[in-house]
């Protein structure tokens, strides 16, 4: 069967500041959904990582379909009236427009959907991560699909040793999708190039060569090119099929024992590493460090079964804590260098606007005779 997965996620409001939605907004999201899904999709699961709510759908309507993003738009609007009625900070804030037009990209949630032929098994790994930006997951899928270090099925099987075909998007370019496509391993410098520069170039899917098919898909929407200004970091989806002629599990999860450092944290402003946390974990310390949650699922003509939680396991007890003293490291430096994100990714104006006024006092000053 030809089924498509669909993530839809959006920031509707939340508990304390950014730190997590409250149980009743997602409980009204969730109602929403189940009540108007009928006919519609093959399965939905309710997610929440962070501050973000995310609507996983599986159904046979292809991507971008206008009745499955209004029902996921409607559902974010009921749940942006509890989160009014609650105050919780920061209430409809990812629902830019005000009202539904055929389709939510450009209105503020972000998307990730992909089309493909249901394998007789099918596992898939849901990831979200909150505070932070779409290139927080360069990184991770570069290793998991390029570098046989990290995956060793690259050179243990020969259908995922003839390489994957990457779509990397100029997310600077606002005037419609820039997309450049590479393949490795030929191309694998070409792609490391454009990977390292995670606030401009994003890994949007990823493709089999062996056979065509989809591996992965990641939300690549940037709020500030919609709005015209910053309206919070990004908080990307991302959707990987895993086994078979793709990596497996572990070898796709692997790289997120990094804790590399990102954008995003306090004001959507700083750099701080990425920390794997299991379902349901809030934001705490300087608004973040950025999380990142990992539900798998397998899934058997569109229907899900129950997801495990792939960053519950006692190791990752371990690599958090190393996250917690990276992160509690890089605060030590507060504003200096690398700490903050330079001057274009700032979420606030207030450091451009001081440097405006008090540019006009140097003075270039007379060569010595
Ligand atoms: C993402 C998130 C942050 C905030 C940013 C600024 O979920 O919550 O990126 O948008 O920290 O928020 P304010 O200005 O409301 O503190
Ligand atoms: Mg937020
Ligand atoms: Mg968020």
């Amino acid at each position: 069967m030809r089924v498509t997965l669909s993530v839809i996620k959006a920031d509707i409001g939340s508990v304390g500041g950014h730190l997590a939605p409250s149980a009743a907004l997602e409980a009204a999201v969730r109602t929403h959904v189940r009540e108007h899904a009928n006919g519609l999709v093959r399965d939905l699961r309710v997610h929440h990582t962070g501050d973000d709510i995310a609507l996983l759908f599986s159904h046979e309507r292809g991507a971008g379909d206008a009745q499955i993003h209004e029902l996921a738009w409607n559902a974010f609007v009921a749940g942006t009236r509890i989160a009014k009625e609650q105050g919780l900070y920061g209430a409809g804030q990812d629902l830019l427009k005000d009202a539904f037009s055929g389709n939510v990209r450009g209105m503020g949630p972000a998307v990730a959907e992909m089309e493909f032929e249901e394998r007789p098994a099918e596992p898939f790994l849901f990831f979200a991560a909150d505070k932070t930006d779409p290139g927080a997951f360069n990184l991770p899928l570069y290793l998991a699909f390029a570098d046989p270090m990290n995956t060793p099925g690259l050179l243990l099987s020969s259908q995922l040793g003839q390489g994957f075909r990457f779509v990397v998007m100029d997310v600077g370019y606002t005037e419609g999708d820039r997309v450049i496509e590479l393949v490795t391993p030929e191309e694998s410098y070409e792609l490391a190039t454009l990977l390292r520069d995670n606030q401009r170039y994003v890994v949007e899917s990823v493709w089999s060569r062996a056979k065509g098919d989809q591996a992965a898909i990641a939300s690549t929407s940037r709020l500030h090119n919609i709005a015209g200004k910053y309206t919070g970091k990004d908080d990307p989806v991302l959707l990987v099929r895993a086994q078979m002629h793709f990596p497996a599990t572990g070898e796709i999860v692997a790289p997120y024992a990094i804790g590399h450092f990102v954008g995003g944290a306090m004001r959507g402003s700083h750099q701080m590493p990425l920390m794997p946390v299991a379902q349901g974990s809030p934001v705490s310390f300087f608004d973040g460090p950025p999380i990142v949650t990992c539900a798998a699922y397998s899934m058997h003509g569109g229907r899900f079964s129950e997801s495990v939680d792939a960053f519950a396991h006692p190791l990752w007890d371990a690599v958090r804590l190393r996250v917690a003293d990276k992160a509690l490291e890089m605060r030590r430096q507060g504003f200096f260098g690398p700490a903050m994100l330079p001057m274009a990714e700032l979420e606030y104006t207030g450091i451009a606007e001081r440097i405006e006024r008090i540019e006009k006092r140097f003075q270039v000053r007379a060569a010595r005779a």
